[in-house]
């Protein structure tokens, strides 16, 4: 069982940025735990600020992973070429954000992975990477 996480823009600040909305832990952390908790699936882990990283990742584990669990970010609300790319593979990915984007500004209500998206989870912290891992696995 291969899946994989990644992350959009801004997210390698995790525990520095903004810490009332996204709270105090560093991804990483987070992640370590997770690979301890799960030791039976191949967990991998990539983030990029930059959108065509983003594209080329998920072309690369498109067609072999199991599973993505995407977070992209600023990228959600703006990016059609990371919304094709998951029109483009065959690996389902399931939509994660930390904060709930619907209480939040207009602009985070928009989103161009959605539609294609196997499923959303929203609001829940770091929690719902894991939680994406659940729904994956059953
Ligand atoms: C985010 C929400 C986005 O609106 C924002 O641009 C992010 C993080 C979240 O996980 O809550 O960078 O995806």
């Amino acid at each position: 069982m291969k899946i994989i996480i990644i992350n959009g823009p801004n997210l390698n600040l995790l525990g520095k940025r903004e810490p009332e909305v996204y709270g105090n832990a560093s991804f990483e952390e987070y992640f370590n735990t997770l690979q301890e908790k799960y030791p039976n699936i191949e967990l991998d882990y990539f983030q990029s600020n930059i959108e065509g990283e983003l594209i080329d990742k998920l072309h690369e584990v498109g067609f072999d992973h199991n599973g993505i669990i995407l977070n992209a970010a600023a990228y959600t609300h703006t990016s059609v070429g990371i919304g094709d790319a998951i029109k483009a593979i065959e690996t389902p990915v399931i939509e994660v954000h930390i904060s709930n984007v619907h209480a939040r500004e207009e602009f985070r209500h928009q989103s161009y992975i959605a539609p294609n998206a196997k499923g959303i989870i929203i609001g829940l912290g770091l929690k719902g990477y894991e939680l994406a891992l659940q729904a994956l696995l059953s």
